[in-house]
Order: structure tokens, then C-alpha cells, then sequence
């Protein structure tokens, strides 16, 4: 039987847009002022080696049934490149300060089947590796954000492996690319140094990290002058601004010989570990936790960011939140360790609450990556052998495209407050920005999961009679997509008109909405 307030709240969400509505939230831009460039690269996915991200989700091999080219599947690219992806981290995660690059070149017959002790024990088979990886980038048109093997490598593995994939010179290793397909250098826009080294990555001290990291910097060299790399050193876990303190203190008193260009920072919606929250078949109160929850994400940019001001001022490292996203309870039956969940319009709700925090510190905040982009956690894509689903989170990726390097608008937001038990959140939470092609952007969430709201939406700064675009609703805040039912959170054309000076939009309870304005 439902538990009675799972009964209760799936009548007020399927009831929602009849209910009374609070007075009209205030939304008010200054299309005349601009503030920082939204990077396209904060809408970045992480690909790990972990359960059926790779293996299935994005590698089938060459002799598959399922339509793939040279052994990626062609339905996973093609939904990808609808989200022009910027770049994809790979390969991991705790599994890349496990990973020795050289298990995954070469002919696939020939690799060596080595173990994944992070998730699940399985075997790697090692078929995807680099040249697979460039592969996959190339067809859906992303770069590499490659995580080097600090917590078990060694700097001369790493040095290697990027003379291996950069160099344009006629070195034994760039031979050795060019025999195993690839004579032009690849390219690694975006290199991590390690992943999590004070936790799976080795357990390290700050200062510990920090000595590593200046080696790692320094060998680890960019040999293709066709490109820049930027160096991503590992950073907090959450709230411990230890990692902060200690890898920005070094940065400040850098010497010639070694330099980063980024700090990452991960944190996840799961409130603690090991994650218990639902996936589906959740309440109110679960709903509104892990809202709650998900705006720490601005309080830790808050503080990360203080830490970081205060030695780089002029802000010249960036920083990259390369893990984020819901982590929640295992889907029953998941095999252990693949950390699998489905995915519904609270996710939804979550993805775009990130990228408004995101915005909002887009002077500092230049990259991000959810976790994950196939078959895991807070993923865009489901398969199913040759059956392939997308996810409400795909759609708000999907949505959020035109604000992909664009650049933010001023915009103030007088919502009121959705309140539940001793949660209170603002209402509503919005971002306005202006594309390349001038065109004005503003993205919305009602958080309120029983309440439409109705919001008068002024212009200053130029002429708006019309908005016109995309709005993610559902019938039920745990509403999730299936294959059997595989449309049931999608967006849906969404318009609104000037009234009285003001433009005047009905979001729908739990909502996403992303319009154009004309
Ligand atoms: O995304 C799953 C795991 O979470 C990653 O491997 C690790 O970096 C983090 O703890």
C-alpha cells in the first residue's frame, strides 16, 4: 500500500496548477548591463569507468548488434551532440588514480584484462581507452578532460602518457601513437591532476598533495603547440576548505617551474553517505531535503571562493565543481558497486538549481561535470542492451544549451518563500543571460511542488512582448521516464505575453522553464 503521504502529495502535485497561487513572484532584468561569461564548459559530463557508464552505455565494440561506429553506439552520440557537450572527464573518478594507461592501447585483442576494486570488483577489459576516448570525443564533438593517475601512478607513467597522445615530434612514443592509429597529436584541452587524492586517491595530507602536485605539474607537459592545457589540482571534498587553503597557498608562492590553471571541488546532493534518499517513491519531505541540500552548493562556492580571492584576487584559477549531481539510494536489484538510480523531475529540478548556483559564480566557476553522464548516478542517458532512454536531467542539459557561453545578465528575483516542515526556499530561482547572437535568455524553476507561480517578468534595458521556449513539468515530483513509458517528464512548448508593461509567465509546481525573449 503508498505510504498516505506519498498519497497526499501525488494529489497536490497532479492537482497543482488548480490550486490557489501566491502573490506574483517579481522577476526583473537589466538586458542593458552584462555580468560574466557563462562557460559552456560548466555544462561538462564525467564518464567513468563504473558499472555500465562505459561498457554499454557509451563502448559496444565494433562487433555489436547494436548500430555503433568503430564500437560507440550511434544513439548515445547522437543524443549527446544535441546537448553539445564541451568536454567529457574521463577516466574517472577513484578509478583514474587507479588506471595505467598503457592496459588500453594497442590492438583490444592484446589488452590485458585487469580489476575495477572501486566498483564492484568487475573485470577491465580494457577495449575503451585512449584512442577510444578521443573517438568518442570527436564524434559527439567534445574535448578531453583527462584525470591523471596520481593516488598509484608515477610522474614518468603520466609524463608518458601525455608525450603519447601531444607530441607532434617524431618521439618513440608518438610512434607508437601514430601505429596504433593516431599519427596527429591529440589534443587535452583540460588535464586533472589526480581525483579525490584526500580521500580514494591515497589518502593524502594537503601538504602531501601539494608536493605531488608540483611534480605532476611539471612533467606532466602539454607537448601540442596547437592547443592550451589548463591544470586542474584537486580541491575540497564539500565544506573542508583544508585542500583550498593549502593548494591555493602553494599556487600564490609558485615557483617558474610548475603552474595550475584550476582547483576542483566536488560535492554531491546526498545529504550523507551512504546515500539513502529514494529515487522514486518519494515524499515531500524527501523532495524537499534534497532541494534544501542542493543549494549548499552556493553557500561551498561562497567559501571555496572567499579562500581562493584572497590568494588570486584578479581570479586566474578557475574553479572546477568536476563532480556534482544526486546521488541517491541504489536502484533494488543494481548489481553492488554501479551505482545505478533512475532519475526523475526532482533531478531535474536539482540539475538546474546547479547551474544557476553555477552562473551566479561564473567568474570563478569555469568548469563543472555531472556525475554521470551514462547509466550512472544522476545520469543524462539509460540503456537497455539496444534500447536507449533519456533522462529529465538530459532535457534541462538540453534547455540550458543557449546559455552556453553567454554571458549573464543582471537579474533580481522577489519570490516569497516554498516552505515545508522547517524547510523554507526561495520559490522561485532564475537566470538571465544574452547569447552571441544577442538574444536574451531567462531560466526558471518553481521549486513549490503544489503551487503554479505566476511571475511578472520585467524587461529594462530593451523591448520584450513575448516569451517563447521550453518548460520540464511532470505529474509528480518522483515522476520518472521509462523505457516502457519513455515521455513522460519532457519539456513542452512553452509561451507568455506582455501584460501591463510586464511579462507574465505561469510556472507550473516543480518546473523548469527556459524562454527566449522577443
Ligand atoms: O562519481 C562516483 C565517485 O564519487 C567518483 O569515482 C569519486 O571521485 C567520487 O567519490
Amino acid at each position: 500500500m503508498k505510504p498516505i503521504r506519498a498519497i497526499l502529495l501525488s494529489m497536490c502535485v497532479l492537482t497543482g496548477a488548480a490550486l490557489a497561487q501566491d502573490k506574483p513572484v517579481q522577476v526583473n532584468i537589466d538586458a542593458s548591463k552584462a555580468g560574466a561569461k557563462i562557460d559552456r564548459h560548466i555544462f561538462g559530463q564525467f564518464a567513468e569507468h563504473l558499472g555500465r557508464g562505459i561498457y554499454e552505455g557509451v563502448w559496444v565494440g565494433p562487433d555489436s548488434p547494436i548500430p555503433n561506429t568503430r564500437g560507440i553506439r550511434n544513439d548515445v552520440v547522437a543524443a549527446l551532440k544535441d546537448l553539445k557537450v564541451p568536454n567529457v572527464r574521463w577516466p574517472g573518478g577513484c578509478f583514474a588514480d587507479e588506471y595505467h594507461w598503457r592496459n588500453g592501447i594497442g590492438p583490444r585483442d592484446q589488452r590485458p584484462a585487469t580489476l575495477n576494486p572501486n566498483w564492484g570488483g568487475v573485470i577491465e577489459p580494457n577495449a575503451f581507452g585512449t584512442h577510444e576516448y578521443m573517438d568518442f570525443l570527436a564524434q559527439i564533438g567534445a574535448e578531453a578532460y583527462l584525470s591523471i593517475n596520481v593516488g598509484s601512478g608515477t610522474p614518468a607513467e603520466a609524463a608518458d602518457w601525455l608525450e603519447y597522445m601531444t607530441t607532434p615530434q617524431p618521439t618513440a612514443l608518438a610512434k607508437q601513437r601514430a601505429a596504433n592509429g593516431h599519427p596527429e597529436p591529440f589534443k587535452v584541452p583540460i588535464l586533472g591532476i589526480g581525483n579525490e587524492n584526500w580521500g580514494c586517491g591515497g589518502s593524502m595530507t594537503p601538504d602531501f598533495y601539494v608536493s605531488q602536485l608540483k611534480i605532476y605539474a611539471r612533467y606532466a607537459r602539454n607537448y601540442n603547440p596547437a592547443q592550451q592545457m589548463r591544470r586542474i589540482a584537486v580541491g575540497p571534498d564539500t565544506a573542508d576548505t583544508s585542500y583550498t587553503e593549502a593548494v591555493m597557498a602553494a599556487w600564490k608562492n609558485k615557483t617558474w617551474a610548475w603552474d595550475i590553471e584550476g582547483i576542483s571541488l566536488h560535492f554531491y546532493t546526498v545529504v550523507k553517505f551512504p546515500p539513502t534518499f529514494k529515487a522514486t517513491g518519494f515524499g515531500e519531505t524527501e523532495y524537499a531535503t534534497l532541494l534544501k541540500e542542493t543549494r549548499r552548493m552556493e553557500d561551498l562556492l561562497r567559501t571555496h571562493t572567499a579562500i581562493m580571492d584572497k590568494h588570486d584576487p584578479a581570479k586566474k584559477v578557475l574553479l572546477a565543481v568536476d563532480e556534482w549531481g544526486a546521488w541517491l539510494a541504489p536502484t533494488p536489484g543494481s548489481p553492488e558497486g554501479f551505482l545505478e538510480q533512475q532519475n526523475s523531475q526532482r533531478d531535474a529540478l536539482i540539475a538546474a538549481l546547479n547551474f544557476n548556483t553555477f552562473t551566479r559564480h561564473a567568474d570563478r566557476v569555469r568548469i563543472a561535470n555531472i556525475a554521470q553522464m551514462v547509466n550512472v548516478l544522476q545520469a543524462m542517458i539509460f540503456t537497455n542492451k539496444e534500447k536507449m532512454l533519456l533522462t529529465p536531467t538530459y532535457h534541462v542539459f538540453k534547455m540550458y544549451v543557449p546559455f552556453q557561453d553567454a554571458v549573464s545578465v543582471p537579474i533580481s528575483v522577489d519570490a516569497g518563500n516554498y516552505t515545508h516542515g522547517d524547510i523554507s526556499l526561495p520559490r522561485v530561482d532564475a537566470i538571465a543571460a544574452r547569447d552571441a547572437r544577442g538574444a536574451l535568455w531567462v531560466a526558471l524553476t518553481n521549486l513549490d511542488p503544489t503551487k503554479t507561480a505566476k511571475v511578472d517578468l520585467g524587461v529594462a534595458g530593451a523591448k520584450a512582448t513575448r516569451a517563447r521556449g521550453e518548460t520540464l513539468t511532470a505529474p509528480r515530483v518522483d515522476s520518472v521516464n521509462t523505457f516502457e513509458a519513455p515521455r513522460t517528464v519532457a519539456p513542452k512548448a512553452f509561451t507568455a505575453k506582455a501584460s501591463g508593461g510586464k511579462l507574465v509567465l505561469e510556472l507550473a509546481p516543480a518546473s523548469v522553464t527556459v524562454v527566449t525573449l522577443e
